[in-house]
């Protein structure tokens, strides 16, 4: 099993191809997918030739079983990872963990502070494998309702978090709403 960087390309077995195959059949309730984008071979491409973007898949043989994503914000050193996402025929052997432990050593490389994750509330995998890589939880949604598609789609996120740089934070110069200096103490004391 390898863990590497996406790579682009127009062709069939490219891994645009794939991994917009491996969206749709394994995360096919993402409003992405319905909307037809993460599963859009030219919207990857797009993305992964994205300079604040780092994508990787695993990899097992010709087959990529995962992808996961860090979109970058180098100003101000922050990252976060998104679109996670594990074929359903291999899941429940670590790939999660070993893709976005990939991703948090980019993340160390390209000299970030902080990542942020939201894991969907439903989801306490996605959850489990970032409080393995040290993420902690900072806050939680409330649950909310749209409607796509005539159908009500219910969704609650939990907020998480990597600190990589703890010294960087001047806690002195920060001006926080009252209701979040509330937490910020809570989670801090
Ligand atoms: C979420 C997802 C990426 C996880 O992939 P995975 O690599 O198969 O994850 P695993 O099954 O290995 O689970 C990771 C950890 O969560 C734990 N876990 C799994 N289901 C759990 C549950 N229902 N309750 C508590 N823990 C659970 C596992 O035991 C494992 O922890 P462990 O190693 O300490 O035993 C995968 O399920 C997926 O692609 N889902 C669809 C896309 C998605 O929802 N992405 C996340 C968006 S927030």
């Amino acid at each position: 099993m390898t863990i590497r960087i996406a790579e682009g390309g127009a062709d069939i077995t490219s891994d645009t191809n794939r991994i917009a195959q491996l969206y749709n059949t394994s995360f096919s309730e993402h409003i992405l997918v319905q909307r037809r984008l993460l599963n859009d071979p030219t919207y990857l491409s797009h993305h992964f030739q994205n300079k604040d973007e780092i994508w990787v898949v695993e990899e097992c043989g010709e087959e990529i079983r995962g992808v996961a994503a860090l979109s970058l914000c180098l100003p101000i050193g922050l990252g976060e990872i998104e679109r996670v996402c594990v074929s359903k025929d291999h899941r429940g052997k670590g790939i999660s963990l070993s893709l976005c432990d990939r991703l948090v050593e980019e993340a160390k490389n390209k000299d970030l502070g902080f990542i942020e994750a939201f894991a969907r509330g439903d989801q306490p995998a996605m959850q489990r494998t970032f409080e393995k890589l040290g993420f902690k939880v900072y806050g939680i949604s409330p649950r909310f309702e749209v409607m796509h598609d005539g159908q009500v789609v219910r969704e609650q996120f939990v907020h998480m978090g990597l600190l990589l740089k703890p010294d960087t934070v001047d806690e002195h110069a920060m001006h926080l709403l009252p209701a979040a200096e509330k937490i910020y103490r809570v989670i801090h004391q």
